[in-house]
């Protein structure tokens, strides 16, 4: 069944997450200009605790339950956070799409109309469920800041709503490079190789899909693939 899921949906894709990514550059050139006049308490977390997080004022952190060569296991508290849907047959179309929808509510379009900062990390929930002859919906979310966790200003787009993620365990592959279709499948179906083998469970319908770093960044980029934990974590053997 895996193997079935439309690699060639990912090569076709190819051109434009190349207009996409240039594009979502120029935007983010300003916006990185804009980030430097902007200033905000931490709370949701101060991103020098994170060596990985490094890009955004704040970031999502979380307490480390054991580590080992394969994955991680983490404890994540409840957070809020700023959500919009983007139905398509390619992940990367989906996500730009829906990066640019999210972007629009941080930058103003809100209806305090004000800016609010950018945090780390963006996840997009995958559905792992979809065959490559179907459109899957990918689902968006940037981390609100600390000062918006609990009042959030009311997006002015329908399209885009608020999401309480719960308190919860999950299961973490680390990667580098650029997610794109091909690499984040690549990445979550090792992590599932890895948890069967332990026989730890999880919930296979959906993986998440995490990014730390804007497109400008060329280095050192980090990225994840989470599976929520079901039950009592299994620790990898090597930790
Ligand atoms: C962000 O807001 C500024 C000021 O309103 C606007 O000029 C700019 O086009 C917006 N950027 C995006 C990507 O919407």
């Amino acid at each position: 069944m895996l193997a079935l899921q439309s690699p060639t949906g990912c090569i076709i894709t190819t051109k434009l997450i190349y207009t996409d990514t240039l594009s979502t550059m120029v935007y983010l050139a300003g916006f990185v200009v804009l980030l430097l006049f902007l200033t905000a308490e931490a709370r949701v977390g101060n991103s020098s605790e994170s060596t990985f997080c490094t890009e955004t004022k704040e970031c999502l952190l979380y307490d480390l339950v054991c580590k080992g060569d394969n994955y991680e296991v983490r404890h994540y508290s409840s957070a809020k956070w700023v959500t919009t849907d983007e139905e398509s047959y390619f992940m990367d179309k989906a996500i730009y799409t829906a990066f640019m929808r999210l972007f629009k509510y941080i930058n103003g379009s809100n209806n305090a109309d004000v800016n609010i900062d950018m945090t780390a990390p963006v996840i997009i929930k995958v559905n792992e469920m979809k065959n490559m002859w179907q459109q899957s919906v990918y689902t968006l979310s940037f981390l609100l800041p600390s000062e918006h966790q609990l009042n959030p200003p009311q997006p002015t787009d329908e399209k885009v709503y608020f999401t309480d993620m719960p308190d919860m365990n999950v299961y973490v592959r680390s990667y580098g490079g650029y997610i794109l279709c091909l690499t984040a499948k690549f990445n979550s179906m090792a992590l599932q190789k890895q948890l069967d083998k332990v026989q730890a469970t999880y919930n296979k319908d959906y993986s998440y899909s995490v990014g730390y770093n804007s497109p400008m960044k060329i280095l050192n980029r980090h990225n994840e693939v989470w599976y929520v934990v079901e039950g009592e974590p299994v620790c990898p053997a090597s930790s």
